[in-house]
């Protein structure tokens, strides 16, 4: 008998996304699954079951998890959706494991295995199912259309017969996948743009956008990038010379989108109140960052708050604003990773637990935390055996 795939409706408040499409569908069916879609799980990112069901899928309730062999999620599951899943069951979702540390033993003692696809290595074999950057791109793009939303002046600029709208100012903090598609989106609805980095390697990539980049090019600048790609935490000497460069910058702006992280850190605090303060009477700070404790001082998660005049945007989630788009990339990369966990041959799963994608994402098997990050160290094991 095939094996089952469950895509459940996401529990979790206001998720409008799903981890699945009628043509990721259609590709678990060719790999050998049955698909089962619970009723109204696509609704939120328009894809009415019909959809689901023209794609070859069942349409189900909550009850089917109990039976898939595989399940499909956006985030994290619940404790109650953890105890609805069989034993053995492989789960792939958004895990945001560290600080869960207590939701990866429920998955583990539920004996499911339990992939994070936020841990996907960021190698080249890889680039189809890497969600962080197919959803960090929406966010960018979505960052923008917030920003312009929030802003009482038009981001280009008009030559009318009753006079010149200027362009936009913006500036973009933090060039990575989220910030340079901020750039672009910036920069097509015709505004002025500058960004910035402490990676030395986004520099030729924001100039490749048209946008003008500022930075304290130091030599701690050019040492900032670590091996996987990722930036470092900046000395305290660092980052008062850039405090320094963004005050002045930042008065002649109209929108800042802030984007800057450090793996495993809290997110680098990059504006100030006072840089706030600065700033022209309607300007909009959008913070990409808030999730992680922002870039920008007073930003609160979820809200637009009004912080010395300018509109300080801080929504969590933001790839599930633009949740039609986001579900059909990330269907995409849980598809093109389920399908390297699928033996050609029986059409079955057949988790190779040395693969090093498996190595990097897998949370739980077996009946135990088994990722390094979060597994016991071997010394309590033996202590508790
Ligand atoms: P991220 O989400 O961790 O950080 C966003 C940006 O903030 C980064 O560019 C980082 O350098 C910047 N940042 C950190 N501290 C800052 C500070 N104090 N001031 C200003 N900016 C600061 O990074 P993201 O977007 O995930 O990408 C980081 C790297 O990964 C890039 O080099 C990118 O090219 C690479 N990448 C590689 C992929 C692959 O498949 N090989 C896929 C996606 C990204």
């Amino acid at each position: 008998m095939a094996e089952t795939v469950f895509i459940p409706l996401e529990t979790v408040g206001g998720e409008g996304r799903v981890a699945g499409s009628p043509e990721s569908v259609k590709k678990l069916q060719a790999l050998g699954f049955e698909v089962v879609v619970q009723a109204g799980a696509g609704t939120l990112s328009r894809i009415p079951d019909g959809e689901f069901e023209k794609a070859g899928a069942r349409i189900g309730s909550a009850a089917d998890a109990a039976s898939a062999d595989v399940v499909l999620k956006v985030r994290r599951p619940t404790s109650s959706e953890i105890a609805s899943y069989k034993s053995g069951a492989v789960v792939l979702a958004i895990m945001d494991p560290y600080g869960n540390e207590q939701a990866l033993d429920e998955m583990a003692r539920a004996g499911i295995s339990a992939f994070a696809m936020e841990l996907m290595p960021r190698i080249t074999r890889a680039q189809s199912m890497d969600v962080l950057s197919s959803q960090a791109n929406l966010a960018g793009y979505q960052a923008v259309i917030d920003a312009a939303y929030e802003f009482d002046r038009a981001m280009p600029m008009m030559m009318t017969a009753a006079g010149t709208v200027p362009a936009a100012k913006v500036f973009v903090m933090g060039a990575g996948v989220a910030g340079l598609q901020a750039i672009a989106t910036a920069r097509r609805l015709g505004a002025v743009v500058s960004a910035t980095d402490v990676r030395p390697a986004s520099k030729e990539q924001v100039a490749s956008l048209g946008a003008k980049f500022i930075a304290v090019e130091d030599e701690e600048f050019k040492a900032a990038e670590t091996s996987g790609g990722y930036a470092k935490e900046m000395s305290a000497e660092y980052k008062a010379k850039q405090a320094a460069l963004t005050a002045e910058h930042i008065a002649k702006q109209d929108i800042v989108i802030t984007t800057a992280l450090i793996p495993g850190r809290p997110a680098p605090r990059l504006i100030t109140r006072e840089m706030l303060k600065s700033m022209k009477p309607g300007s909009v700070a959008v913070d990409l960052a808030v999730e992680r404790g922002g870039n920008v001082e007073g930003a609160v998660a979820d809200q637009v708050v009004d912080i010395e005049g300018v509109k300080v945007v801080g929504y969590l989630n933001v790839p599930g604003r633009i949740a039609a788009s986001a579900s059909a990339l990330y269907a995409k990369n849980l598809f093109t990773f389920l399908e390297t966990m699928v033996s050609k041959e029986t059409k079955a799963l057949a988790l190779d637990v040395e693969d090093e994608l498996v190595k990097a994402t897998m949370l739980t098997h077996g009946g135990a935390v088994v990722h390094p990050n979060f597994a016991p160290a071997p010394a309590a094991v033996t202590a508790t055996a």
